[in-house]
C-alpha cells in the first residue's frame, strides 16, 4: 500500500544530548547511536503519524510476532558531510524502493515513499552535528521495519513499527580481508528471501561465518545453494573479481542482494573504460585464474565496507593469496565512488542527494 501525502512529522527533542560523550576521532562501526530516532507505527491497517523522538528502548509484548516469526527488514545507508558542511546521501531513493521490495517478500506492509524520504531528511537535519567529518567516517543510517503485533499464531502480524536510527561510524574494515569459499552452508536458495534485506538472512550467516572465523577467515564467500560451484556474494557485500583487465561480478537473482554499491561500481568501471562482465563465475574458473596468474584482484562492494580489497581466499583446505597491485581497480573505484559520496568530485551520474 502507498500513501502519497506529505507527512507531518511530530518532533520531540531530547533534553540531554549525548554528543559530548562521543570521541569522534575514534569511532567504531555502528556502536554509537545519535540522540533521536524516527518512528512510525502501522496500526488499524494504516501507517500512523510519523514522529521523531529521543533515542529510546522499544517495549514489546513477549508474544510479539517479531520474536517468533522474524518478520523484519532493514536498510543500510550513509550520510556524508562535505568540506563546506553540507550533508549528502547516495542514491537514497534506491534504499527506499529496496526496503519495500524486502517488505513485500516478508508480508510486511510497504512504507510510503514520502514518509521515508521526509522522515530521513528531517532526522538528518536534527542530527546534523552527529555526522562525523574525520577521514573515512560517515553517519551510518539504519531504517528498519518489524512486526509488533501480538499472538503466537504463525501468521503475519497486523501491526508493525518503522524506525530510522543513526550511528556515527568509522570504517567497517580498515584492512584487506581473507575470505573462505563456502562449500557446505547456503545463505539463500531459489524462491527464497536472499534478495531481501530480511533480518533472518543475516542471522543464518552467523554460524557458518563463526566457523570460518575460527579457521582464520574474516568472512564467507557464499556459493550457489545447489552446486556450491558459483561465486555469489559475501557477508554484506557483493563480490567483484578481476581476471586480466576484465572485472566480473555475478548477476543478481533470487539469492543475491541487488547492491546499490555494486550497480554503481559497474557504472563507474564502465565509465573508466574497464571491461565489465556480469555473469556466473565458477570457483573452478577462479582457481584456474589463480594458478595461471591471470587473477589480479578481488574485492567486496557494499555501503558499509565501500570497496574492500580481498587479500586471499580459502578453498578445499588450501589458501590462495592475491598479489599486491600498485594500480588496482579497487583503489581507483573506491576513490571514484567516495569522491562522489563526499562531494569531492563532479557527479556525472546524478547519484548524490543534497539533504541540506
Ligand atoms: C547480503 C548483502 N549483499 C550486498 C550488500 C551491498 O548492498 P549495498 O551496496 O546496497 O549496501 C549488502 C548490504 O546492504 C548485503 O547485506
Amino acid at each position: 500500500m502507498s500513501i502519497d501525502v506529505s507527512p507531518t512529522i511530530k518532533i520531540k527533542k531530547t533534553q540531554h544530548s549525548k554528543i559530548h560523550e562521543v570521541d569522534f576521532n575514534n569511532l567504531p562501526f555502528g556502536q554509537v547511536v545519535t540522540d533521536h530516532m524516527f518512528v512510525c507505527d502501522f496500526i488499524d491497517g494504516k501507517w500512523q503519524q510519523p514522529q521523531i523522538v529521543p533515542y529510546q528502548n522499544i517495549i514489546l509484548d513477549p508474544s510479539s510476532k517479531i520474536f517468533h516469526y522474524g518478520q523484519s527488514v532493514f536498510e543500510g545507508m550513509k550520510a556524508y558531510k562535505d568540506k563546506d558542511g553540507k550533508t549528502w546521501l547516495f542514491r537514497p531513493e534506491d534504499n527506499q524502493k529496496r526496503i519495500n521490495i524486502s517488505a513485500k517478500r516478508m508480508a510486511i506492509p510497504e512504507f510510503p515513499e514520502e514518509y521515508f524520504m521526509e522522515g530521513l531528511k528531517a532526522l538528518l537535519k536534527l542530527e546534523s552535528d552527529w555526522i562525523p567529518t574525520t577521514n573515512g567516517s560517515s553517519l551510518y543510517i539504519r531504517p528498519f521495519i518489524f512486526a509488533t503485533g501480538n499472538g503466537f499464531h504463525a501468521s503475519p502480524s497486523d501491526e508493525y513499527k518503522f524506525v530510522i536510527a543513526c550511528s556515527p561510524s568509522g570504517a567497517y574494515f580498515d584492512r584487506k580481508v581473507k575470505l573462505l569459499i563456502e562449500q557446505k552452508y547456503s545463505r539463500s536458495a531459489n524462491g527464497g528471501v536472499g534478495y531481501a534485506k530480511a533480518g533472518g538472512n543475516y542471522g543464518g550467516q552467523f554460524y557458518p561465518t563463526k566457523l570460518a572465523n575460527e579457521k582464520g577467515y574474516d568472512q564467507v564467500i557464499w556459493t550457489d545453494d545447489t552446486s556450491h560451484q558459483y561465486i555469489e556474494e559475501a557477508g554484506a557485500m557483493n563480490i567483484f573479481i578481476r581476471i586480466g583487465d576484465t572485472l566480473i561480478t555475478a548477476p543478481t537473482s533470487d539469492r543475491i542482494l541487488d547492491g546499490i554499491t555494486r550497480k554503481s561500481i559497474i557504472e563507474i568501471a564502465k565509465d573508466e573504460g574497464i571491461n565489465v562482465e556480469i555473469r556466473k563465475f565458477s570457483v573452478n574458473e577462479l582457481i584456474d585464474a589463480c594458478d595461471n596468474s591471470t587473477l589480479k584482484e578481488m574485492f567486496g562492494a557494499g555501503t558499509a565496507a565501500i570497496v574492500l580489497p580481498i587479500s586471499g581466499f580459502g578453498f578445499n583446505g588450501r589458501d590462495y593469496d592475491l598479489p599486491d597491485l600498485n594500480n588496482s581497480y579497487s583503489d581507483l573505484l573506491k576513490k571514484r565512488i567516495t569522491d562522489i559520496y563526499y562531494n569531492r568530485s563532479e557527479d556525472k551520474f546524478g547519484w548524490r542527494y543534497l539533504v541540506e
